[in-house]
C-alpha cells in the first residue's frame, strides 16, 4: 500500500472524513497543551515523563501495543484514555488532543506521525525521524505544508555542550574544518542467521499492531520486541541510525552541511535480516563556509571502535571518550564527547583553555557552565512552549528530516559494501540505480 493511501484509510478508519485544518489548530492564547503519547515503554516512558514535567501539559491519551507498558504508564496518568492502536487514538481523540509524541520503534515513526500531522497535530517524534528516506521527505513536506510545530527527539541538541561546540566551530576556533570522525562502540547490528521457528506471542503484546506497516514475520522472543528490533533491517536503522543521528547532529548543524555527494560503507555483505555489526562509513560533502572545499565525515561503529588513528590521538595519551566526534580543522582539533562532557580544544598535541566569554560575549548560550539536570527536559519543553506560541523548536522536521536522510543514505550504503554511491538530492535518486529500491518500502495493510 502507498503511504498516501495508508494515511487516508487510517484517518477515515473511524468513519470520519478529512476535516479542514482550522478545526484542529491550537487556538491562539490557549495556555495548556493536551498530549497523546504513542509508545510509552522504553524511551517512550522517558519522553512521557519529560513532556509531562512541563507545568502546562495535560497527558490525555496513551497508546502502546504492549499492555504491560500501557498499564505502567496509565498508573502514572490515570485520567488519560488508553489505546493499543494509534489509529483509534487519533481518530477518536482528534478533538481532545493538541499534540502527539511518537516513541515507537523506527518503522512506525512515519506512519503514526504522518497520520497525526494529517490531522494538524504538532508532533514530537523520536530519532531517527524515519525508517526510509522517502518517509523523511514526506514528513518534512507535510509539516511544511501545514506549518506545524515539530521536533525530533535528539534531546542533546538542546544541551549546553552541543550548542557551545557549534558556536566554537562557527566562530572559527579551529579554522575551516576538513574532516570529522565520529564513533560509537555500540553494537546495534546482528551478523547471525535468521532465527528459525516461531514462539508464541506473549499475551500482553499485539504482534500485528507492533509490525504495523512493516513486513509480516513470525514472532520470536528476544529478537524483535522490545529493543532488539533496532538491529534488524525491516524495523530499525542499525548503530548508524541509532547513534549516528545524535553524534553527527552537531557536525551537521555546526558545519551547515546539507546533502552528501558520495557515501561508502565498509562492512560485511548484507544478509537481508540484521545490520552489519561493524560499519565504517565515509561521506563526502560539498564545502560550506565553515569547511574546506570538501568535507569528509568518517563514521565507525561496533565493538572495539575506533581503531587508533593520528587524528584521534589525545594529549597526555588520554583515553578517547567512549563515543564522540572529532573535528579536524586547519588550525587544530575540537573533541566533542557524547555526551555530558564539554568540548576540548587541541592544538599541536596540547589542550587549550576555552574562554567562552570570548565567543559568547552576550551570554546567548544562557549559562557559563553545563548543568545536565537542568538541560535534560529542555528539548521537550521547547516543543511544548512552541506549541503554545511561546518559543521556537531547535530540531524541527525541516532540519531533522535532512539529517535523518543523510544518516539513512549511509545505512543504505551498507547494502553495497565497499561501493561508492553517488546521491542526487534534487531527483532523490542514487546514480547507482540498484540502490534506489532501498529508499522506500511498501506499507503492509494491518
Ligand atoms: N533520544 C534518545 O536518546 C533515544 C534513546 C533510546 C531510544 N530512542 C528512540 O526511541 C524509540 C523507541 O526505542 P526504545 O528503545 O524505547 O524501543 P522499545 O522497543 O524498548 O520500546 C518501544 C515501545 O513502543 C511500543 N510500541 C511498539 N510499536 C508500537 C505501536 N505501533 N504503537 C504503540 N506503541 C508501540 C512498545 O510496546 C514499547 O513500549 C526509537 O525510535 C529509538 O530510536 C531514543
Amino acid at each position: 500500500m502507498k503511504k498516501r493511501d495508508f494515511i487516508k484509510t487510517s484517518v477515515t478508519l473511524a468513519g470520519s472524513a478529512l476535516l479542514p485544518s482550522s478545526i484542529f489548530a491550537i487556538p491562539k492564547g490557549v495556555k495548556r497543551l493536551r498530549t497523546a503519547h504513542i509508545g510509552v515503554g522504553g524511551m517512550g516512558a522517558a519522553d512521557l515523563d519529560s513532556i509531562a514535567s512541563h507545568n502546562a501539559v495535560d497527558v490525555v491519551a496513551l497508546c502502546d501495543v504492549d499492555q504491560n507498558n500501557l498499564n505502567a504508564a496509565h498508573k502514572l496518568y490515570p485520567s488519560a484514555k488508553t489505546f493499543i492502536d494509534y489509529r483509534n487514538l487519533l481518530n477518536k481523540m482528534k478533538y481532545e488532543i493538541d499534540a502527539v509524541i511518537v516513541s515507537t520503534p523506527d518503522h512506525s515513526h512515519a506512519p503514526a506521525s504522518l497520520m497525526a500531522m494529517e490531522l494538524d497535530k504538532p508532533v514530537y517524534c523520536q530519532k531517527p525521524l524515519t525508517h526510509y528516506v522517502s518517509e523523511a521527505r514526506a514528513m518534512r513536506k507535510l509539516a511544511e505544508k501545514k506549518n506545524l510545530i515539530t521536533q525530533m527527539g535528539i534531546q542533546v541538541h538542546s544541551f549546553y555542550d552541543y550548542k557551545l561546540a557549534t558556536l566554537l566551530i562557527q566562530s572559527g576556533i579551529i579554522g575551516k574544518v576538513k574532516k570529522v570522525h565520529a564513533w560509537s562502540p555500540k553494537n546495534w547490528g546482528y551478523d547471525g542467521p535468521i532465527p528459525k521457528g516461531v514462539d508464541s506471542v506473549p499475551q500482553e503484546l499485539d504482534w500485528n499492531l507492533w509490525l504495523g506497516t512493516s513486513l509480516e514475520r513470525p514472532f520470536k522472543e528476544k529478537v524483535y520486541h522490545p529493543f532488539n528490533w533496532r538491529k534488524l533491517v525491516d524495523y530499525g536503522c542499525g548503530t548508524l541510525g541509532d547513534m549516528g543521528v545524535h553524534i553527527f547532529d552537531t557536525p551537521y548543524n555546526a558545519l551547515a552541511l546539507d546533502v552528501p555527494k558520495t557515501i561508502i560503507n565498509k562492512c560485511r555483505k548484507p544478509n537481508g535480516f540484521g545490520y552489519p555489526e561493524h560499519n565504517k562509513v565515509t561521506y563526502t560533502f560539498p564545502g560550506t563556509k565553515y569547511t574546506s572545499e570538501t568535507l569528509t565525515w568518517i563514521w565507525s561503529d561496533g565493538p572495539g571502535v575506533p581503531s587508533s588513528s593520528k587524528d584521534l590521538k589525545l594529549p597526555n595519551n588520554d583515553k578517547l571518550p567512549l563515543q564522540g566526534a572529532m573535528f579536524i580543522g586547519e588550525k587544530g582539533r575540537l573533541l566533542l564527547p557524547h555526551f555530558m562532557e564539554l568540548p576540548k580544544h587541541i592544538i599541536d598535541g596540547k589542550y587549550q583553555d576555552i574562554d567562552v566569554t570570548k565567543y559568547d560575549p552576550n551570554g546567548l548560550l544562557g549559562n557559563t557552565k553545563n548543568d545536565y539536570e537542568r538541560d535534560a527536559p529542555k528539548h521537550y519543553h521547547q516543543f511544548v512552549d512552541a506549541c503554545l506560541g511561546n518559543s521556537e523548536v531547535s530540531a524541527p522536521f525541516s532540519y531533522s528530516a535532512r539529517l535523518t536522510e543523510t544518516i539513512l543514505l549511509g545505512v543504505i550504503a551498507g547494502r553495497f559494501p565497499n561501493k561508492t554511491l553517488h546521491w542526487d538530492s534534487e531527483k532523490a535518486v542514487f546514480k547507482e540505480a540498484e540502490a534506489n529500491k532501498f529508499l522506500s518500502g511498501e506499507y503492509r495493510k494491518f
